[in-house]
């Protein structure tokens, strides 16, 4: 499957919101990253329903939803109406796990489940077979621009065998200080979405930087 491009809103100008989903749109990028914090799940607050309905007004390409709140399943419904494509809560927030991947299905989205840096591959094993992508966190979540983790590489390269035996079309999503610099390597480990803020968004030309993630992706797939 080709490479997908995920630009974090969370790294836009949100006083120049419009003109940064517009850019987006006009770019080479697949979907956008929309990053949900409560303040309690993680020591941040992002926005909520009315930013996320301001994007969508404007958005041509899909909504990936990163909720990084507790309790999610109390919002679910309410995200898939806002406009998301795909849901992704945290393994670390779900207590039924399996009963919140069966609510986001119900709401008509993709289901993801998104694995702090601590947390092992290993136990979404029999979770992997209902999703249709995961997550893996490359940083601790709750801001952007934070250095990556290097350890993360192992984790892809555990889980993309993992879904080879279990589930072959899962998506393997890495947010987190992503850039041209490891690209090629998070590529090579297994990951197929990528998400960036900083390395976008802080380029001197993110219309020209998220060519270059998507041209990298595909030099590799034609080699
Ligand atoms: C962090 C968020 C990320 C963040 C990535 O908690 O989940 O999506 O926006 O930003 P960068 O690419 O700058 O690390
Ligand atoms: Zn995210």
């Amino acid at each position: 499957m080709k490479h997908l491009i995920a630009p974090s809103v969370l790294s836009a100008d949100f006083a120049n919101l419009k003109r940064d989903i517009e850019m987006v749109n006009a770019s080479e990028a697949d979907w956008f990253h929309v990053d949900v914090m409560d303040g309690v799940f993680v020591p941040n607050i992002s926005f909520g329903f009315p930013v996320m309905e301001a994007i969508k007004k404007y958005a041509t390409k899909p909504l990936d939803v990163h909720l990084m709140i507790v309790n999610p399943d109390q919002y679910i419904e309410r995200f898939a109406e806002a406009g998301a494509s795909v849901i992704t809560v945290h393994y670390e927030a779900c207590m039924h796990l399996h009963r919140t991947v069966q609510a986001i299905h119900a709401a008509g989205c993709k289901a993801g489940v998104a694995i702090n840096p601590h947390t092992p591959v290993s136990l979404l094993k029999d979770i992997l077979v209902d999703l249709d992508l995961v997550l893996v966190m490359s940083v601790n979540p709750g801001f952007g621009g934070q250095k990556f983790i290097p350890n993360t590489l192992n984790k892809l390269r555990e889980l993309k065998a993992m879904a080879l035996a279990i589930n072959p079309n899962l998506l393997i999503e890495v947010d987190g200080g992503v850039g041209i610099q490891n690209l090629a390597d998070l590529i090579e480990a297994g990951a197929g979405v990528f998400v960036a803020g900083n390395a976008i968004f802080g380029a001197p030309s993110p219309t020209a930087m998220i060519s270059e993630l998507k041209q990298l992706n595909a030099q590799l797939k034609s080699s």
